[in-house]
């Protein structure tokens, strides 16, 4: 029935012969296997390992035991095994946080650089490379932060990492400790990228001058993450003091500092603060991403390492994956050799600022009662609403309606402790999207949100 080569182990070409048969069909949905004891002694091998080898394909869903009958062929057994079924992705939405325009990603100079990356590759950049990235990227990006962002990064302590997210993974799996304060309101998806990581978050209230260092100091935690240039969502800046405060606590504590630089180069209004990185290279982690600039697919970001930190995160990338794809580095350090990069975020600040002003005026005319908060910048705001109202329902008719919206209170981690001086503490209210479409589609969106509200 399944030949044996008895010179290789037994249990996974067993394994691997049934999950073909089933696969492909030969065992159709429902046939009865052959009791272990039988099949044993048919082909010559311990009744265990039978057994094991049927119990290991119960657990993949191609086998079911029925009691007292045997085992048989599950029913949905043939082609690929069912998987738990994955998060369905969030569609871009009129009013869905954080997302660039996509239909403005720049193709044309993106296929230019690929090319010019794929010709211009040597053998040897397809192999197996330096997995903290390829680097001709590392030397572009640490050009460009100190340029753009004022940040002071040796391209050999970069890592180019898939997105934000796997920055902040590898981090959580360096930092001092388990426990890492996080601005609260702030992202509930990177509070589970660091909770994944092995860290508890500790939230630590924000208020217009930013994270509270003193609330910080009390929880014990010798981590942190922020987002200085625009805090994710209120959108405050943290401020010239606090920026002090928040460098002598890491550097009291033996503190990291973990800056989440995602949408700095969005700033509408004057030049954005340069990063807290620059301050301290020594405590600050510098983290980055394409994910608002060009588009979140290509899953390009990086993370400027302490000095000190750098070989432990070299090592954790290695684990993680061995490294990213080359092709795609090599594009983007084209890009922002080229000056493309820059070309770009040039004709898309322009855009964007002229959208946010006109949502501005779309949400004066459309929801009375909401307040925005928040400086001139990114690609999302904040609007506070009566109290009266269920953000949480509100957000999910929006998103039924097809407009994407995030309830302010899902970005909470925690009660508020200083609620009197935070901007948006206990306030319901609403994050919304600017960027990914026209002002038009997002008037209308604001309109019948509008109505929603009531
Ligand atoms: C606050 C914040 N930081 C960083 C990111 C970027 O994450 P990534 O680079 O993994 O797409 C996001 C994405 O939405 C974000 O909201």
């Amino acid at each position: 029935m399944f030949p044996l080569d008895r010179t290789r182990p037994l249990h996974g070409q067993l394994a691997t012969a049934l999950r073909e048969a089933v696969g492909t069909g030969r065992l159709a949905a429902g046939t009865r296997l052959p009791a272990s004891r039988d099949l044993a002694r048919e082909l010559g091998v311990s009744r265990g390992l039978v057994v094991g080898v049927y119990e290991q394909l119960r657990a993949e869903g191609r086998l079911v035991a029925r009691q007292g009958a045997g085992t048989y062929v599950a029913s949905a057994a043939a082609g690929p095994v069912a998987a738990p079924p994955l998060p369905v992705p969030v569609p871009v939405t009129p009013l869905r946080p954080g997302i660039p325009d996509l239909g403005r990603f720049p193709r044309r100079a993106w296929r230019r650089a690929y090319e010019r990356a794929l010709r211009t590759a040597t053998d040897a950049d397809l192999d197996y490379g330096d997995p903290s990235g390829a680097p001709r990227l590392r030397d572009e990006l640490a050009g460009y932060l100190a340029r753009v962002r004022a940040a002071r990064v040796a391209p050999g302590n970069l890592v180019v990492t898939s997105g934000a997210a796997q920055a902040f993974a590898l981090l959580a799996r360096t930092a001092p400790g388990r426990l890492i304060g996080v601005e609260d309101p702030g992202s509930a998806p990177i509070r589970e990228h660091l909770a994944a990581g092995g860290l508890r978050p500790v939230p630590v209230p924000v208020d217009a001058d930013g994270i509270d260092v003193a609330a910080l100091d009390g929880t014990g935690a010798r981590a942190v993450l922020v987002t200085p240039a625009h805090q994710f969502p209120t959108g405050v800046v943290l401020s010239a003091r606090r920026r002090t405060a928040l460098l002598d606590w890491a550097r009291r504590v033996g503190g990291l500092i973990i800056e989440d630089d995602y949408d700095a180069e969005f700033r509408y209004d004057r030049e954005p603060v340069g990063c807290l990185q620059g301050r301290a290279p020594d405590l600050v982690a510098l983290v980055g991403t394409v994910s608002k600039a060009l588009a979140p697919g290509l899953r390009l970001g990086w993370l400027g390492a302490p000095p000190g930190r750098a070989a432990d995160l070299h090592r954790a990338k290695s684990a993680a994956d061995h490294g990213g794809p080359v092709l795609e580095q090599l594009a983007f350090a084209g890009l922002l050799s080229d000056g493309g990069y820059d070309h770009h975020l040039r004709t898309v600040r322009r855009l964007y600022r002229a959208r946010r002003d006109a949502a501005l005026v779309a949400i004066a005319e459309h929801l009375p009662g909401a307040a925005v908060t928040g400086v001139a910048a990114g690609m999302h705001l904040v609007v506070t609403l009566p109290s009266t109202v269920d953000d949480r329902r509100l957000a999910d008719r929006a998103t039924a309606a097809g407009l994407g919206a995030l309830a302010l209170s899902a970005t909470r981690a925690g009660r508020p402790a200083r609620a009197e001086r935070a901007p948006t503490a206990g306030t319901p209210g609403l994050v919304l999207g600017y960027a990914a479409c026209s002002i038009d589609r997002f008037r209308d969106a604001i309109q019948v949100l509008g109505g929603l509200i009531g």
